[in-house]
């Protein structure tokens, strides 16, 4: 319920905290298949930015299902409401200046649009990180490909939910057997770079 509250407005700006910072702020949308890499690339990213003296942060669908979005499932309506939730969150992240990364499958291009309006355009960086099924299922990290095809879990996306690629993202990392982590994170940083961002 949004009535009768008032936007307080504070003293310290959204870019007084970047110029604090000497850098600005943006969020890094992962989006892709469950192994497909999105975590992984994005620790290595966060590691790489913290030697650039560059304050980033992840949040990362498998830890925050534990704790803040513990109440949902994997259904249609479920992931929509963590996928708003961790837009809004990803939000007040950019306004506090950091380089936010955000790695959930967020399988439904309509959630990640809305992610998008919520973050602003000019602030959200929609990272596709791009490895076939076939590869992500052989991988199968947490064996959980393994429990889907097998019934043990249901609504699993690539097996039995749909994973709705984007569009027209900002950047694609294609992420299969021959691909080195380094080489990704050396494309983030030169976008950030282009964009003046970090
Ligand atoms: S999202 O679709 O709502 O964006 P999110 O990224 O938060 O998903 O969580 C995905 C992680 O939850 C997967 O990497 C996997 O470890 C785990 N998981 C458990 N059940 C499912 C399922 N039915 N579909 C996809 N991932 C699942």
């Amino acid at each position: 319920m949004s009535e009768n509250t008032v936007w307080h407005p504070n003293k310290v700006t959204a870019k007084n905290r970047e110029d604090l910072l000497l850098h600005r702020s943006a969020c890094l949308w992962f989006t892709g298949l469950s192994g497909s890499g999105k975590s992984t690339i994005a620790a290595e990213l966060e590691y790489r930015l913290y030697q650039r003296n560059v304050l980033a942060y992840i949040l990362d669908g498998d830890n925050i299902r534990q704790g803040l979005n513990r109440d949902l499932d994997f259904s249609p309506e479920g992931r929509r409401e963590n996928i708003r939730r961790i837009s809004e969150v990803a939000k007040l992240f950019v306004d506090a200046g950091l380089v936010v990364m955000t790695a959930f499958i967020s399988p439904y291009r309509e959630d990640r649009d809305r992610a998008r309006a919520i973050i602003g355009s000019d602030r959200f960086v929609e990272v596709f990180v791009d490895a076939d099924l076939d590869v992500c299922e052989r991988r199968d990290p947490k064996g959980l490909y393994k429990k889907a095809r097998a019934g043990e879990i249901g609504d699993f996306t690539g097996v039995s939910a749909p994973y709705e690629p984007p569009v027209s993202p900002d950047i694609t990392l294609v992420n299969d057997d021959r691909s080195d982590v380094g080489t990704h994170v050396e494309t983030i940083i030169g976008y950030l770079n282009d964009r003046a961002i970090a």
